[in-house]
């Protein structure tokens, strides 16, 4: 059976043009920085973002880590969203690896903080008090749905930061989503951060890689970082090249997975049992609360998926479809109808 994979945009396969590209990359040995793909994917990475540098990554976590072990000390404590990305799942990272406590603030509904949360959360100076070494943002959001942040909240939030002395990172696997909503350059909203962690192989669609950029000297120095947790690569080029392409070329078409998303939701939305906020829609991610009795979320996602689409759960009741490249327009209205004729039917019918 053809499956409709909704689960996640980390699901994307490599393009065509990206498969050909990585059969004809030059590559040299990156660890000594000669490998010609990788340095051309980093200064295009760090010219889209709006920052002087760039280093390539094998995933977002491992850009996130780095961050936050070039920016803290062992001991500092890193301020960040209770629903933010690194601090569900990214193993505790920052923690385990670097000795950096996280102290959490609430996130809003669309994943923003509140910059007068962030300035209590922000230690003064005291013996017996971590010191607060790095802020962290996420836009999209991932758990708050894909929700974007507007520039004057990243703003809002970095002023506080900076004006404590406290730099920002920005964990935004997903920027370009954020941007194509609001219609603004990746740099408008990536000036107000000090760094930034972006994902080639997500909505992007290449098969591995994130970037992690800043100001040169930071970036030179989460060289170390990548080397100490083994990311530092060889002849990287072969992937790097894919992720060229994705920034060249797939870039203009993420707005087609925010419509598709959209419809989606406004589909899926009608239906008993499921609790959707459609405000939360904004981006390529539809989180949905399942409230149809006699369903457990497992039962329900089995049950699609005999049907044909995969989808992913989000912990307690909540689920999520994400939209994509490769998923063709028909494919969404199906995934619709396989949702329509799942909830219309009883659950016991499928034990
Ligand atoms: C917001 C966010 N940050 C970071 C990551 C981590 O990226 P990776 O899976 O490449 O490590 C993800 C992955 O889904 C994410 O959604």
């Amino acid at each position: 059976m053809h499956l409709i994979d909704l689960r996640s945009d980390t699901v994307t396969h490599p393009t065509p043009e990206m498969r050909d590209a990585m059969a004809r990359a030059e590559v040299g040995d990156d660890q000594s920085g000669e490998d010609p793909t990788v340095n051309r994917l980093e200064e295009l990475a760090a010219e889209m973002v709006g920052k002087e540098a760039a280093m390539y990554v094998p995933s977002g976590i491992m850009g996130n880590l780095c961050a936050l072990l070039t920016h803290c000390g062992r001991g500092d404590e890193v301020v960040m969203g209770d629903q933010n990305h690194i601090f569900w799942y990214e193993s505790g990272g920052g923690a385990a690896l670097g000795g950096l406590p996280y102290h959490t603030v609430r996130n809003g509904r669309y994943g923003e903080l509140d910059p007068s949360e962030v300035n209590a959360a922000i230690r003064p100076p005291r013996s017996g008090f971590a010191p607060t070494g790095l802020v962290c943002l996420e836009n999209t959001h991932n758990r708050c749905g894909g929700t974007v942040l507007s520039r004057e909240q990243m703003q809002s939030v970095a002023d506080v930061a900076h004006e404590r002395g406290v730099p920002v990172h920005l964990d935004g696997a997903r920027i370009f989503n954020a941007a194509a909503h609001l219609g603004v350059p990746v740099p408008e909203l990536t000036s107000t951060v000090d760094t930034v962690q972006f994902c080639l192989s997500k909505g992007l669609s290449a098969p591995v890689g994130s970037l992690l950029a800043g100001p040169a000297p930071f970036v030179s120095e989460a060289r170390k970082a990548r080397k100490m947790l083994g990311g530092a690569m060889r002849q990287a080029g072969v992937i790097a090249a894919a992720g060229i392409v994705a920034l060249e070329k797939m870039v203009d078409r993420i707005p087609e997975d925010h419509e598709q998303a959209r419809r989606l939701a406004e589909r899926i939305s009608q239906l008993p049992g499921i609790e959707l906020d459609l405000s939360t829609v904004q981006t390529n991610i539809v989180v949905f609360e399942l409230t149809a009795e006699g369903w457990s979320p497992e039962e329900f996602t089995a049950a699609l998926a005999a049907e044909g689409l995969r989808i992913s759960s989000f912990g307690a009741r909540r689920l999520r479809v994400v939209a994509h490249h490769g998923i063709e327009p028909e494919e969404y209205a199906r995934a619709a109808d396989i949702f329509e004729s799942v909830l219309t039917r009883t659950p016991v019918l499928v034990r």
